[in-house]
């Protein structure tokens, strides 16, 4: 919105410089305020702006920061995803709860004040349960804070459940339950062949980088008055496994071959999950729909990456 002054935690990552980058194309640059733990690896990748080093764990940094440049609208996009929060799980414990705890706190000084949560789909469980991953766990429990510091001090929170995001200048290798599908593609280019960590036929939910973005703000965006006061909003673009991925490449790079190893752990993960996610509460309320099919993705990948051979 014109005007709106901003906070993104997080910005040093991949979501977080994306769409530090995007909101300065449209607010300017001086309107987003960008901090992280650690400085960004392509500084110019988040746009020309103000970028402080900030632990989401120091509440006293985080209010300081707030009021000082009068926030109205905070992205919390600072968090440890799934494969390292598996590893590390007090860590993870830390920054996406207590972490989370704290911005939400923080913002009390600013009566009226939005927060975008994004919240993933490993928030969901097997059969409609509670998730089987800590990953999930500190997700559905960042929901029901939000849900909380809603009704209880009026804060304007609103929560996003993402597929795994796709695009292909994220950083391969980091033993997330999606990565298959950027690795798929990085690795038909460079050598011909992948290996999955999943049964070539798991399938998961999926979302291109633009339609992840666009859905985070049409949703910060949308009138307060047209959102369902309880509980996240679930999206979905497209479901692929290593499979339709590899016949996708296949149609660029005939001899393109997948092989398979599972990986037991990330296998279980994968099959707790759902796909064909209900979305119909985000299109009715906010108007999401995504640009992305899983052949336009596939085929923007390949282009993208051919072309920088
Ligand atoms: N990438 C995906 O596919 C996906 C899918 C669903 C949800 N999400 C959620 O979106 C958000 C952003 O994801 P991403 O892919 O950009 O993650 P990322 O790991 O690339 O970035 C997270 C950032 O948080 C920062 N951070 C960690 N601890 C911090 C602390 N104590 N204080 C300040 N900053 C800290 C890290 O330095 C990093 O730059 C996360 O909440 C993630 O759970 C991502």
């Amino acid at each position: 919105m014109p005007g709106e002054r901003v906070l993104v935690t997080g910005a040093s990552g991949q979501l977080g410089a994306a769409l530090t980058a995007a909101l300065r194309r449209d607010l300017g640059g001086d309107a987003v305020v960008a901090t992280d733990l650690r400085d960004p690896e392509l500084p110019e990748s988040l746009g020309d702006g103000p970028f402080e080093r900030v632990d989401i764990l120091s509440r006293d940094e985080l209010r300081r920061i707030i009021e000082r440049n009068r926030i109205d609208s905070v992205y919390h996009m600072a968090a440890l995803k799934s494969a390292e929060a598996e590893s590390r799980r007090e860590a993870a414990w830390n920054v996406n709860v207590n972490g989370l705890y704290n911005v939400l706190d923080s913002m009390r000084s600013r009566p009226g004040a939005k927060l975008l949560f994004p919240s993933s789909i490993a928030a969901f469980g097997p059969a409609g349960g509670d998730p089987v991953s800590l990953y999930g766990v500190t997700k559905r429990t960042g929901e029901m804070l939000c849900g909380f510091f809603r009704d209880r001090f009026d804060l304007d929170t609103r929560a996003l459940r993402l597929p795994g995001v796709l695009w292909p200048a994220f950083e391969i290798g980091g033993g997330g339950l999606t990565d298959f599908a950027a690795e798929i593609f990085h690795e038909a280019n460079a050598h011909g062949r992948y290996e999955s960590y999943l049964e070539a036929r798991t399938e998961l939910e999926l979302i291109y980088l633009p339609d992840a973005l666009d859905a985070m703000r049409a949703l910060m965006d949308a009138p307060a008055d047209r959102l369902r006061r309880s509980g996240a909003y679930a999206i979905r673009a497209f479901s692929a496994s290593p499979e339709s991925l590899a016949d996708k490449i296949r149609e660029t790079i005939p001899s393109f071959s997948l092989e398979v190893r599972v990986d037991e752990a990330r296998q279980r993960m994968a099959q707790s999950l759902p796909t064909g996610v209900d979305d119909s509460a985000a299109r009715e309320d906010w108007g999401f729909e995504p640009d992305y099919t899983l052949k336009r993705t596939a085929t923007d990948m390949i282009e993208r990456l051919v072309g920088k051979r």
